[in-house]
């Protein structure tokens, strides 16, 4: 009975949020678009889309530069931006907040400019199997600049990271574990906070990405304790090329700038530059205003509806998409991890994903189908690719009945 309410209440929650995005509002291919592929990216609500505009149409100018009332207006909104995403994540102070264009940025900027100075041949960087390319190849190209190793930690056949075999992995020589919060292709959801803790008992700080972990779950950086936190403004509603590096001030203090230019210093001369400090340090050339103030709104937007609600929202949808795919015939779910998050990744039958994906589209329902920027997971399952829906706070239970109406089609279509 109480459960009953309780869903009606959600029901009723997410048929208000859901009118904020103009997006979902629409006819694709002939019918209502259902949208299952936030994962890559999410649809924006209106009070993101209307504070950039706001801000287009009549505060734009550069920031920190001007003394004229635009210029001022700019800054104001730049800096109100980083204000709230410090609040939203709970970092200490503003000067842990560096803008970026988004998550990869935000960890090809620790792999440079912390790594780079500190690894000699013979150290490690440490990963998982199931990291997103962006939470990959950085580390490869620091370890080949400069001789380190990398080290890859083991999953399981339910896309779980093997604990045992990460923390034995943890050896002296390991100068950053760097670890998805949530994983893209699989859902999995890691124990950031239990792994955090036994990377320090052995000394080696930690960079999460947490690029599907901040838009689905509330994060705070000082329970978690993380060293870095990486996110894109594009996957929590906001607009696309932004995104944020947390890092804990020490840390970001110590470090060289990333990038040269505009902004990130205090004097420049041809006998030597002195740097700005925290976070403009690291923020050169003129940044993505508008975009920051789209990402500032999109943070207040979830924090009006509050991140427990989109947790317990999500949850109950995802074990509903997870048990109405079950019941499909010739479904596969790949990642059926313990503690996941609302992404499957699925094959049906012998139906190629991107056939699946086509076919699903023609009904209105958008999936992502192919590697999922996360080839190695695909490698450890022996598949080229997966079809997989994720979903956001403004999804609901119809969506997941017409996403297993559609595949019931595509399953007669290739019988
Ligand atoms: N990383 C994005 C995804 O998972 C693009 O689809």
């Amino acid at each position: 009975m109480k459960q009953a309410q309780q869903r009606k209440e959600g029901q009723s929650a997410v048929a208000a949020c859901r009118a904020d995005f103009p997006a979902l509002d629409q006819d694709v291919n002939g019918h209502h678009l259902v949208y299952l592929d936030s994962a890559a990216s999410a649809q924006q609500p209106s009070a993101v889309i209307d504070a950039m505009a706001h801000y287009e149409s009549h505060d734009h100018a550069n920031v920190h530069r001007g003394v004229h009332t635009l210029s001022h207006r700019a800054t104001d909104a730049y800096e109100g931006a980083r204000d709230t995403l410090r609040r939203f994540i709970n970092a200490a102070s503003t000067s842990e907040v560096v803008f970026t264009s988004g998550t990869t940025e935000s960890i090809n900027l620790v792999a440079q400019s912390f790594c780079r100075p500190n690894l000699d041949p013979g150290d490690k960087v440490l990963v998982t199997h199931l990291e997103h390319h962006a939470n990959i190849v950085p580390w490869q190209l620091v370890c080949e600049q400069t001789g380190a190793e990398l080290l890859v930690a083991p999953i399981n056949d339910k896309g779980e990271v093997e604990l045992d075999a990460l923390y034995a992995l943890m050896s002296d020589k390991v100068r950053l574990l760097a670890i998805a919060h949530v994983s893209n292709a699989l859902g999995t959801i890691n124990p950031i906070r239990e792994i955090i803790a036994e990377a320090h008992a052995r000394d080696i700080p930690v960079l999460v990405d947490g690029a599907q972990g901040v838009p689905h779950m509330s994060v705070d950086v000082r329970d978690l304790d993380c060293d870095f936190y990486a996110f894109s403004g594009h996957k929590m509603f906001g607009p696309t090329g932004t995104g944020v590096l947390y890092g804990k001030e020490a840390l970001l203090d110590a470090m060289p700038p990333y990038k040269g230019g505009g902004d990130m210093i205090l004097e420049v001369s041809f006998s030597g530059t002195t740097f700005n400090e925290l976070p403009y340090k690291f923020e050169a050339g003129t940044p993505n205003i508008s975009g920051v103030v789209g990402l500032g709104a999109a943070a207040q937007y979830l924090e009006s509806i509050g991140m427990q609600n989109v947790e317990s929202w999500e949850s109950e949808l995802s074990d509903y998409m997870t048990g109405r795919l079950s019941s499909i015939g010739d479904m596969r779910l790949i990642g059926t991890a313990a503690h996941k998050a609302g992404v499957q990744s699925f094959l049906l039958g012998d139906i190629h994903p991107h056939d699946l994906g086509t076919i699903l589209d023609h009904q209105g329902v958008a999936i992502r189908t192919g590697h999922h920027c996360a080839m190695p997971v695909m490698e450890y399952f022996g598949i080229p690719g997966t079809a997989r829906a994720s979903l956001a706070m403004y999804n609901n239970f119809d969506d997941i009945d017409r996403l297993v109406a559609a595949l019931e089609i595509a399953k007669e279509i290739f019988a």
